[in-house]
């Protein structure tokens, strides 16, 4: 270490200290009450998930022992492959070690030199950073504005070969989401290449909770679907789903981040795969959870706090000041509450927020004491 590299990290660490943007681990201890996490049904601790990862172990092993072309791809993610396949209604599919990786090999290898991607502002970081490392021209439409979505393609989309769309389903921040429906009307005037993150509306959203897709009907139109194993399916990993067997080909045969790197463990997939059995069965809890969220909204209305009616489970509580954030959501972990505090360059200056996640295990009465936090904080 050069005594100048490290004064100039430190130099960089002062900066983002001072502006309150520092981060650092936190030990996660247990709370009384987690509003913090992605989980939204508690998957996790479920016996039959646990099992699903345990018999993955004893017959395969702790580690799939290899990258996926090698010999790291097992019957167990095969089994899981399948499963999603038939859940989500594709045709093609592959699995990736996260979703983070998912993307970055879809934005990065499929779109080319002579195309555009539209990608919503508020689009998750694996895509945005992508989106600058790679080889296409891209622009981003306002936040879930599938008006401006249009204005963009119907005065862009001559100039390009091919035009790709990308969003997500359930904002992993805004917990807000694009009309489904209206951006299918949108891509049958306006052909393009339709990604869709469901990281969030999986589990959630859906009959069967295959997704905000599955719940709107247009699962069929959605080209390339990616989701991650980590929230509602309760293990880590990620999958991309396609129409079109030339799309999982190419990335199999170019993508980096799925080529070079030891695959996904048999826990991951075991547990993943009964997940996805649990899930499929949870339509009260579905139901339950939405409810909670929207009651939830409705509560931080009532109290004062800017919200709105929808019912997905990520709530902001947009507060704007980085050290204002940080101070309430201590004041929130002195009272055994777990919120997380978002602040830029994950959301845009001035919104920093506390972003509260439900889950299907809260009740209205364990709420209390979090209003009784807020209020306090108001009065304060
Ligand atoms: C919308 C969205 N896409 C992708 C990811 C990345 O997924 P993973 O946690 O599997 O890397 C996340 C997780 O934060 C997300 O919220």
């Amino acid at each position: 270490m050069t005594p100048l590299f490290e004064q100039r990290l430190k130099t960089k660490l002062t900066r983002l200290q001072e502006e309150n943007l520092f981060r650092e681990m936190r030990l996660f201890k247990n709370c009384t009450l987690n509003l913090s996490g992605n989980d939204y049904f508690q998957l996790r601790l479920h016996p039959e998930v646990q099992k699903g990862a345990s018999l993955a172990i004893e017959k395969y092993g702790t580690g799939s022992g290899a990258s996926p072309l090698l010999s790291g791809f097992l019957p167990c993610h095969q089994d899981l492959l399948d499963k999603l396949l038939k859940w989500k209604h594709k045709p093609f599919g592959m699995l990736f070690n996260t979703g983070f990786l998912a993307n970055q090999a879809i934005i990065k290898h499929l779109p080319g030199k002579k195309d555009l991607v539209l990608a919503d502002r508020l689009i998750h970081h694996s895509i945005a950073q992508a989106l600058s490392q790679g080889q296409a021209r891209f622009k981003r439409y306002d936040h879930i504005d599938l008006d401006h979505l249009e204005e963009l393609l119907i005065k862009h989309q001559g100039k390009y070969e091919t035009v790709f769309v990308v969003t997500e389903s359930v904002f992993s921040m805004d917990g807000d989401c694009p009309d489904l429906n209206h951006l299918m009307d949108i891509k049958r005037k306006n052909p393009f290449v339709l990604i869709l993150d469901e990281a969030h509306g999986t589990g959630v959203y859906g009959k069967t909770g295959g997704g905000l897709a599955e719940e709107k009907n247009v699962l069929k139109e959605v080209d390339i679907l990616v989701g991650t194993l980590g929230k509602s399916l309760a293990s880590a990993g990620a999958y991309v789903l396609a129409e079109s067997e030339a799309v999982i080909q190419t990335l199999t045969n170019i993508a980096g981040e799925y080529i070079y790197s030891t695959f996904l463990t048999p826990a991951q997939a075991g547990a993943a795969s009964s997940a996805i059995d649990v899930v499929l069965e949870l339509s009260s809890q579905r139901e339950s959870l939405r409810n909670l969220s929207k009651n939830f909204r409705r509560r931080l209305e009532e109290s004062g706090w800017e919200s709105n009616e929808l019912d997905s489970p990520i709530v902001p509580i947009v507060i704007g000041d980085e050290n204002e954030t940080l101070q309430l959501r201590d004041l929130l972990l002195e009272n055994g509450i777990l919120v997380g505090a978002v602040r830029p360059p994950t959301v845009p200056r001035g919104t920093s927020r506390l972003r509260v996640s439900l889950h299907s295990d809260v009740t209205e009465s364990q709420l209390e004491p979090f209003f009784n936090v807020l209020e306090q904080w108001k009065n304060r």
